[in-house]
């Protein structure tokens, strides 16, 4: 049986050689990077495991205040275990966590090229918002999609309190 948990700092090996089976080299995120998304980042990492306590996939994730988003960083699955949903309910979960924790919005890159994880995407109801020339290297051209979490009009709300914020004397962060 698979379980999902939150990413430790002593996952940082497993999780690395896992991303270099499933991305190409320069795409793939490097240790140093890896370290830094698992002891400094304000986000969080869930990992799907088996019952050996092998890595079988994970997903991670930035919190951004300021754009009142949620990132996804990276995600993938180990390929045994493919084509099972497991990619699904891991961004369910986000999703549903992001929502109840009040986040106006996910936000990712994917390339052209990528047609599964598109679809995965576009079935949770993901948008492109921006075409990213190049993203991935040459002629490797990516989209960024964004899946809102609130309504158009508690976006436009938020925004205008935070630029209220933002013209008041003394003001010092925004709020989501
Ligand atoms: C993309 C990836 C994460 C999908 O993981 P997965 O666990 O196999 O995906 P799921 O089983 O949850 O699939 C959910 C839906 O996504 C779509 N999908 C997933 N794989 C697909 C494929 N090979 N072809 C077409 N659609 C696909 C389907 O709509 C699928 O629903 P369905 O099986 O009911 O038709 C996985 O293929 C992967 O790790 N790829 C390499 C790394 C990568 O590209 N990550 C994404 C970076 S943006």
């Amino acid at each position: 049986m698979l379980t999902v948990r939150a990413a430790r700092t002593d996952d940082l090996g497993a999780i690395v050689k896992l991303e270099r089976y499933c991305f190409p080299p320069e795409v793939a995120f490097g240790r140093s990077r890896w370290h830094y998304l698992l002891t400094h980042a304000k986000g969080r990492t869930l990992l799907v495991l088996d019952e050996k306590d092998q890595l079988m996939g994970y997903l991670s994730l930035l919190e951004h205040r300021g754009w009142d988003r949620l990132v996804i960083q990276t995600l993938a699955i180990r390929w045994t275990i493919r084509r099972q949903g497991w990619a699904r309910r891991l961004l369910e979960q986000v999703i549903r966590e992001g929502r109840e924790a009040g986040w106006g919005a996910i936000r990712l890159e994917v390339g052209d090229a990528n047609e599964e994880a598109q679809a995965l995407y576009q079935r949770l109801g993901f948008r492109p918002q921006q075409r990213l020339p190049d993203y991935y290297g040459r002629d490797q051209h990516a989209h960024r999609l964004v899946l809102p979490l609130v309504s158009d009009e508690v976006r436009t709300l938020r925004r205008q309190r935070r630029s209220a914020m933002h013209t008041q004397p003394g003001a010092t962060k925004s709020t989501p």
